[in-house]
């Protein structure tokens, strides 16, 4: 075995300006010339942000780097924890805040900025977006994931993945799969069953998949069922590109590499960061120990230089960034991201009146984004204290005093004494509130939903001075907000708004915007209202998924539980109406597509934007089903007054479960509620329609139910000749003990006594239905 060629580590390698324009050799011809070590170099990194370059034959290094929702390049020494500086880049509001938009269009427009960014700094793949669900409100990354929901999770994820493609820059879609909490994340085994998996863990990154094609997906370091996803054949090339199609490049997450080779005959194609050399190593230990077939080698390293080839020409054209542009951007998505969740009528606040009180430390030194590998190094850095007093200047006064000390736990008397003697002299208390930073990153879980004791101490001691409280929420996750929510007169959830939260935060508040987010995620009344109690975040090695399907509102929709506030409620300044709910089958039959229109106007007296959602119930399914669950959404913007028709498609999926006995999706005939509203439980308009779709009972076998057997329509007449006027009949059929009878495999009945069907004609009779009846 020769020794890998060392890895080149200069400048004109890792910088992609300095390529040639003629753009490399072809995948294929390079392959060809490539000598195996070559190869398994290939395979891995060069360091933490580059691939490996082949000199000799003109493949150069490309860099691949975070992500998400800004650009985090590290200049100096690499690391992927977020303690090294970055360049300065947008940064815009992580996932948790743009999922609160419901704005596919938007978060296009986000992705094309950060893919010019990208475009700047010549990097050939942002690492991002993360689609996993927030099965636990407690999972420390939250703020960097959308939703409880797989298709919101899914559409806007897509929709930021297009913008960021359009400029020629690849994005990872991460983290391939069930990564949903931080505690163990490198070795928890999330241990779920494959159809809670196809319809709630896996779809997000499948819509991304089939609707944006990724440039790459990166693995997730946890195992699935006991199988580490770095080294997941399933995973990786049974459901990734055999299902779905996926033909880009699979990256492990940075370090969840655990066998190398394992993982190349899985479908992982590149180690990152690079290992020294030690991934290659093994590689070729296993292919010259016969273990690792060298195709599979070929094929992972084709998938490299594809990489390298996409990323080629928008390398070798820099782009330049307007980062004004690009901060005015920002601030219309923090102004999107905002959810206004209660309001009595006292905002907006009125440009003259009284002085306006901010209490809190938040308001002069925001939390705008999570910690960890997604920190960006922001361009600048609204406030909104510093933004209510630039737009009230002249016309209303504006008082401040930070209340509380977001580093400590302990309550500083004199900071809540100053608070309450602002707030008393005050006409409105404007108080932030939110989690510290230390309360959520990447790396760990958080321990409960609460603010900080001595925020809520604050808030008593200034709603007792002045009852005109409202309150502004900075955090990446949910907190509890009752009971103290009834202490405010208005509450706007910001989540993390990024660099121009405090600009959107002041025109929302005075109204110069008029909000309209939605929650992306349930606020439960109380954390042991979640579903995820009692298995969260596992032990011993496993987490297991016991609620299955039902997480999100699924679960409080399932308990008919209270909640703070729903998954996608949200309040605007205006009102609006809905009428004339139409829903029409385009197609009918297994693979039906529905229509649902609806008339919104905007019944109040200033322009605004209301998110139309469709929710499904399949009341009469034969297997168990969620209440209801998100089909699609629209947006629309209206003057007031004004009145528009809305339209959503409803495909197949819509309606569709996984059979996990056919191992395939299917729509069941029968009934389906169509459910159009501003909430999942705010539903203005339902309407039922019937689809043919397929008849889906699972295949006979003989250890069927009797009852199965005889309600099948081709062998069910079959077997009632077959009992006819024998003891069987009338025991099966006794209003008392048929029920009973009936639920006895057909295998074993055919043992009793006198039984009229023979035990060995069964295998061969349920093939026979089986093909006769199966489509
Ligand atoms: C994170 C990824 C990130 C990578 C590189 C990992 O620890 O899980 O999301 O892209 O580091 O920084």
């Amino acid at each position: 075995m020769s020794t890998p060629p060392a890895v080149h580590d200069d400048d004109a390698l890792h910088s992609d300006r300095a390529l040639p324009s003629d753009r490399p050799a072809s995948p294929t011809e390079v392959l060809r010339q490539l000598t195996l070590e070559e190869k398994a170099d290939l395979l891995g990194g060069s360091d933490f942000w580059h691939t490996t370059a082949v000199e000799r034959l003109g493949v150069p290094a490309v860099m691949v780097t975070d992500g998400p929702h800004g650009l985090r390049k590290q200049d100096g020494e690499g690391d992927h924890l977020g303690l090294t500086a970055s360049v300065p880049a947008t940064c815009f509001p992580p996932a948790a805040g743009l999922a609160s938009t419901w704005d596919v269009d938007l978060l296009t427009r986000v992705g094309e900025a950060l893919g010019r960014e990208c475009r700047a700094e010549g990097v050939a793949v942002l690492l991002g977006p993360g689609v996993n669900m927030k099965r636990s409100p407690l999972c420390g990354r939250n703020f960097e994931y959308f939703s409880e929901d797989p298709l919101l999770a899914g559409e806007l994820a897509a929709g930021l993945v297009r913008g960021v493609q359009s400029q020629g820059v690849g994005t990872s879609l991460k983290h391939f799969a069930a990564n949903n909490q931080e505690t163990q994340r490198m070795t928890i085994s999330a241990d779920v069953d494959e159809r809670t998996l196809r319809e709630i863990y896996f779809p997000a990154f499948e819509r991304v998949v089939r609707t944006a094609q990724p440039w790459t997906v990166m693995c997730s370091y946890n195992k699935i069922n006991g199988v580490y996803a770095s080294q997941d054949p399933w995973l990786l090339t049974d459901v990734l590109r055999g299902d779905w199609g996926f033909d880009g490049l699979v990256v492990s997450d940075w370090g969840a590499v655990d066998v190398r080779e394992d993982g190349v005959r899985a479908g992982l194609d590149l180690e990152m960061p690079g290992s020294g050399g030690l991934g290659a190593q093994r590689i070729l230990e296993a292919v010259s120990a016969g273990t690792l077939a060298e195709a599979d080698v070929d094929r992972a390293v084709l998938r490299v230089l594809n990489l390298v080839r996409r990323a080629a020409p928008g390398l070798a054209e820099p782009l330049t960034v307007d980062a004004a542009a690009h901060h005015a951007l920002a601030r219309e998505a923090a102004t999107a991201s905002a959810v206004l969740l209660r309001n009595d009528g006292v905002l907006p606040l009125a440009a003259t009146g009284g002085p306006v009180a901010v209490v809190g430390e938040f308001a002069r030194t925001p939390r705008f984004q999570g910690a960890g590998s997604s920190q960006v190094n922001p361009t600048r850095l609204d406030d909104a204290l510093g933004c209510l007093r630039a737009e009230l200047a002249g016309s209303r006064e504006v008082t401040f005093a930070a209340g509380y000390d977001p580093q400590s736990e302990e309550t500083d008397a004199a900071l809540v004494a100053e608070a309450v003697e602002a707030a008393r002299a005050a006409e409105v208390v404007v108080l932030f509130l939110g989690l510290p930073a230390s309360y959520e990153s990447e790396g760990y879980d958080r321990e409960h939903l609460n603010l900080p004791a001595t925020q809520l101490e604050l808030l008593d001691a200034v709603a007792d001075a002045n009852p005109n409280v409202v309150v502004v929420l900075s955090n990446g996750s949910v907190v509890a907000v009752e009971p103290w929510q009834e202490r405010t007169r208005a509450l706007l959830e910001g989540w993390l708004l990024g660099q121009a939260g405090g600009a959107a935060t002041a025109d929302l508040l005075l109204g110069r915007a008029n909000p309209s987010g939605r929650l992306a995620e349930t606020l439960p009344v109380h954390y042991l209202d979640n579903p995820t109690v009692g298995a969260f975040p596992g032990e011993l090695g496993h987490v297991r998924y016991g609620e299955g399907l039902l997480i999100g509102y699924r679960w409080y929709d399932a308990h008919a539980l209270r909640v703070a506030h729903p998954f996608g409620h949200g309040l605007s300044y205006t009102t609006f109406g809905y009428t004339d709910l139409e829903v029409d089958v385009v197609t009918d039959g297994p693979v039906p597509v529905v229509d649902v229109r609806v008339t919104v106007t905007n019944t109040g007296d200033r322009e605004g934007t209301e998110t139309v959602q469709v929710y499904v119930s399949d009341p009469e399914a034969s297997v168990q089903r969620p209440e209801q669950e998100l089909r699609g959404f629209t947006r629309v913007h209206l003057a007031p007054g004004a009145s528009q028709q809305v339209a959503v498609r409803l495909d197949a999926r819509a309606f569709a479960f996984w059979h996990s006995v056919l191992g395939r999706w299917t729509v069941e005939g029968g009934e389906f509620g169509v459910r159009v509203g501003a909430s999942s439980r705010d539903v203005r308009l339902a309407a039922t329609v019937r689809l043919t779709g397929e008849d889906v009972r699972p295949p006979l076998a003989p250890d069927s139910e009797v009852g199965e057997w005889l309600a099948h329509p081709v062998a069910g007449p079959v077997l009632r000749e077959a009992i006819a006027g024998t003891g069987f009949e009338g025991m099966l059929d006794d209003p008392h003990n048929g029920q009973m009878m009936r639920a006895i495999p057909l295998v074993r009945l055919t043992r009793f006594p006198g039984s009229p069907v023979e035990e060995s004609s069964l295998a061969e009779r349920a093939a026979a239905t089986n093909a006769q009846a199966q489509p």
